[in-house]
């Protein structure tokens, strides 16, 4: 397992950095005239990210050849203030050129499981897939402070193994219903990268780093590529404490 750490100073520094990892993707990708398929995450983690690619890259990227997934979405309408694409669409899919063709929500206002089954056939159209598994070029994943990714919670090894595209998960604490893309998903990615900032991470991150294996109580321990890489960008706060001496 080879968990590639990159930390920052501050979560401005970190979303400067992995905009301009991301931006250099898509322009490789599109020298290959590749299609380019991203997985977001939500939560609030993203905001910066999606502000600085808003703000710095909205013209000099061509997004025509990106197309652009969420790893999970909340089981509520796109207007709520809590939902995953609402929050992307504000702060970055109304500030860049990106064909609407190539924007696919996860539907949270439709029932569930119907739309658990109408997204998994959207990724597989829209996707590559090696193994009979839908690839995704690059994934960005969040970490809870329960050690929670996409919506795969603690214990629910159920969404770590299923053979399903997407389930229907439940927040623990809120019962909240979502949408997630599962374990293997996620693991089939051409690349994941995890972005965690803020001290309220910081003993969830401490807790990872500590276990070599997979915990089922720590679902980030699972996600790791076929190569067997996971690149982890951590602002100061949330690496506090873990040894970052051999990173930069
Ligand atoms: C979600 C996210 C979730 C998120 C973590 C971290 O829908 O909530 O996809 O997995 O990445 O909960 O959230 P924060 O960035 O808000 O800390």
């Amino acid at each position: 397992m080879n968990r590639i750490l990159k930390i920052f100073r501050t979560p401005q520094e970190l979303a400067e950095a992995f905009a301009i990892v991301i931006v250099n993707i898509i322009n490789e990708a599109w020298k290959n005239k590749n299609p380019l398929t991203i997985a977001l995450s939500g939560g609030s983690t993203p905001k910066l990210l999606f502000t600085v690619l808003a703000k710095k890259y909205s013209k000099s990227v061509d997004w025509n050849h990106v197309h652009l997934f969420w790893s999970d979405e909340r089981c509520i309408p796109p207007v709520d203030p809590e939902s995953n694409y609402g929050m992307t669409r504000k702060i970055l899919l109304d500030k860049i050129e990106i064909p609407e063709k190539n924007i696919h929500r996860i539907k949270g206002e439709e029932d569930p499981e119907s739309e658990a089954s109408r997204y998994s056939e959207e990724i597989i159209a829209n996707t590559r897939s090696v193994n009979n598994i839908p690839l995704f070029d690059l994934i960005i994943l969040g970490i809870g402070e329960d050690g929670h990714s996409a919506s795969i919670f603690p214990g629910n090894l159920k969404l770590l193994s299923s053979k399903k595209i997407c389930e229907v998960a439940a927040h623990p604490v809120s019962g909240q219903r979502r949408i997630t893309i599962t374990g293997k998903v996620i693991n089939n990615a051409d690349k994941i990268f995890f972005l965690v900032t803020g001290k309220s991470k910081a003993h969830v991150i401490e807790q990872i780093f500590k276990k070599e294996a997979i915990s089922e109580n720590f679902p980030a321990t699972y996600f790791i590529t076929q190569r067997g890489e996971a690149t982890w960008f951590l602002d100061k706060k949330a690496a506090e404490l873990i040894d970052t001496t051999s990173n930069c």
